[in-house]
C-alpha cells in the first residue's frame, strides 16, 4: 500500500476530481492520507479563477519540492485548472514535478501512474476530453451525507473575464443513464443529498443531440429514485434557466427550493462587456418569476468589482442590484485579470487596485447586511433540515445543519444525528446563520 495525499484547491467541480481521481488511484493500491508528511505521492489539484488561486498552486509546490530534496522518493503531481492553463510552463518552473495532468486526463491515470512509477515523468494535457463511462472506477467521497454528482463540464460562454472555457474545454453532457446508476449507487450508500455539480449546470443535454434530454428531465428522473434523500444543482446561467426548469424543481418533491444564479454585475451595460447574455431587466424578471413560485425559495448570486472601465455609478448598480433582489447571499471577488480572456486585454480600461479593492470592500459589506436581512425572515419559519455534522460546545451538543434553502441551521436534539432530516422552527438568525429548535 502506498499513500497519498491530495490538496484540492478551487470550486465543487475540483473536490469531485479529486474524490475521482483518488477513486482511480485506489485500484492500484493508494490510499488516501491526511497527512502530507507519511504520503508517497502528492497531488495538488488546483484553480486558476483568480491570479491568487494559481499563485496558492506554485507557492505549495515550492513546499514540496524543498521536501522532495530530502525525501527523493516521493513522487509530486499537478493536476487541475493551472496544470491545463500552464502545461509547459510548470516543467520549467517546478522540475521536480513528476506528474502534470490536465482536466481532460484524470481517466487516463492508470497508464500515467505505472510511468511515474517506473521512474518516468509525466506531463499530459490533452484539449479535448475524452468521453468515457465514469462508473468503471471507485469514488472516494470525503462527505457521508452529500454527494456530487458532476452533470455537465466545460463552459461555451466566454464571459471575457473568464478563464474556465479555456481550462474545462467545450461544454459535455454525460448520459443521463451514466448520471441515474451513479445516483442510484449514492442512494444505496445511504447518502441523503446529491448535488448535480456544471460550471453551467442548466445547459445540460444541449450537446446530446440524440438523447433529448435536459436539466428538468434529469431532475424528474432522478425524482423517481426510491429513498429519502435531497437534490441541488449548481451553478445556474441566468438566461438557461427555462419556465421548465422552474416547473420541475416545482413538482419534484425532492429537489431543493435554491438557485445559485450569478449576476456579476448589476449594470446592463458591464454586462455586455462581459459578454454575459442578460440585461440588469432579464434578470429581475428571472428573480422575480422564481420568488413568486416559491415563497421560502433562497436565490444566490456571484459579483465581480472593478471590471475593467466599470465606473462608480455603474458599481452603484450592483450595490443596488443586491438590495433590491434582496438576494440571500453573494460570492465576491475583485476583478483579476487572466491570460488568454478578452478583458485581460483592456489593460487601458483597468481599474486601479485600491479602488477596486475599496469597491470589493463595499461589495462585503452590502452582501453582509443582505445575508441578515435574509436570514432574519426566516425567524418564525418552519425549515426542512439536514444534519450535516456535529459539535460540542459547553457541554452540549450542537447539530449543524442545512435547510432546503441552503441556510445554515444550529440547533440541539438529542433524538437526532447525522444524516437524518428535521423540521426545525428558527428562533434567532445572525449574519451567516440561523439557530432553532426540534418542532416536535
Ligand atoms: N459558471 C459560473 C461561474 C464560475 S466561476 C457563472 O457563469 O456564473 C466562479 C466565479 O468566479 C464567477 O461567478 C465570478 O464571479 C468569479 N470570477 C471568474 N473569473 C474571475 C476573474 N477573472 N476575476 C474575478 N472573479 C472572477
Ligand atoms: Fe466562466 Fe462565464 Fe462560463 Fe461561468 S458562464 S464558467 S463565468 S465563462
Ligand atoms: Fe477554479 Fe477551475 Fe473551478 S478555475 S473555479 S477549479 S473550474
Amino acid at each position: 500500500m502506498k499513500k497519498l495525499y491530495i490538496e484540492t484547491l478551487g470550486c465543487q467541480m475540483n473536490k469531485s476530481d479529486s474524490e475521482r481521481i483518488a477513486g482511480i488511484l485506489s485500484h492500484f493500491d493508494y490510499v488516501e492520507t491526511q497527512d502530507e508528511k507519511e504520503a508517497d505521492l502528492l497531488i495538488i489539484n488546483t484553480c486558476s479563477i483568480r491570479q491568487l488561486s494559481s499563485d496558492k498552486a506554485y507557492s505549495q509546490l515550492g513546499v514540496w519540492g524543498k521536501r522532495k530534496k530530502i525525501k527523493p522518493d516521493i513522487k509530486i503531481g499537478i493536476c487541475g485548472c493551472v496544470a491545463q492553463q500552464d502545461k509547459e510552463k510548470i516543467k520549467i518552473r517546478a522540475p521536480y514535478v513528476d506528474l502534470i495532468f490536465g482536466t481532460h486526463n484524470i481517466y487516463e491515470l492508470p497508464d500515467l501512474i505505472k510511468k511515474i512509477e517506473n521512474g518516468e515523468k509525466v506531463c499530459a494535457i490533452r484539449d479535448k476530453a475524452v468521453v468515457c463511462d465514469q462508473n468503471e472506477y471507485k469514488i472516494l467521497r470525503k462527505d457521508s451525507v452529500n454527494a456530487w454528482i458532476p452533470i455537465i463540464e466545460g463552459c461555451n460562454n466566454f464571459c471575457t473575464y473568464c478563464i474556465v472555457p479555456f481550462t474545462r474545454g467545450r461544454e459535455r453532457s454525460r448520459k443521463p443513464e451514466e448520471i441515474l446508476k451513479e445516483a442510484q449507487n449514492i442512494i444505496n450508500n445511504g447518502y441523503k443529498e446529491i448535488t448535480l455539480l456544471g460550471q453551467n449546470v442548466d445547459s445540460y443535454g444541449k450537446d446530446l443531440k440524440d438523447e433529448n434530454t435536459s436539466l428538468a428531465d434529469l431532475l424528474r428522473k432522478l425524482n423517481k429514485l426510491d429513498g429519502d434523500f435531497r437534490i441541488r444543482f449548481v451553478t445556474s446561467y441566468p438566461s438557461d434557466i427555462t419556465d421548465d426548469l422552474i416547473d420541475a424543481v416545482d413538482e419534484c418533491k425532492k429537489v431543493c427550493k435554491y438557485f445559485h444564479i450569478p449576476m456579476q454585475s448589476g449594470n446592463s451595460r458591464i454586462l455586455k462587456e462581459m459578454n454575459r447574455r442578460y440585461t440588469k431587466e432579464e434578470y429581475y424578471n428571472i428573480v422575480g418569476k422564481i420568488r413568486k413560485r416559491f415563497p421560502l425559495v433562497t436565490i444566490t448570486s456571484d459579483f465581480i468589482a472593478g471590471f475593467p472601465g466599470e465606473t462608480e455609478e455603474e458599481f452603484q448598480d450592483t450595490l443596488n442590484s443586491i438590495e433590491e433582489l434582496e438576494l440571500d447571499y453573494s460570492n465576491t471577488a475583485a476583478y483579476s485579470p487572466r491570460i488568454y480572456t478578452k478583458a485581460a486585454k483592456m489593460t487601458d480600461k483597468f481599474i486601479p487596485e485600491d479602488i477596486k479593492y475599496e469597491r470589493l470592500e463595499r461589495l462585503n459589506e452590502k452582501n453582509k447586511q443582505a445575508c441578515l436581512k435574509s436570514n432574519q425572515k426566516f425567524v418564525g419559519k418552519i425549515l426542512r433540515v439536514l444534519i450535516e455534522n456535529k459539535t460540542e460546545k459547553d457541554g452540549k451538543i450542537i447539530l449543524n445543519s442545512r435547510a432546503d434553502n441552503n441556510k445554515i441551521v444550529h440547533f440541539e436534539d438529542n433524538s437526532k444525528s447525522v444524516g437524518d432530516f428535521a423540521d426545525v422552527k428558527i428562533t434567532k438568525a445572525q449574519t451567516w446563520c440561523l439557530y432553532g429548535e426540534p418542532v416536535e
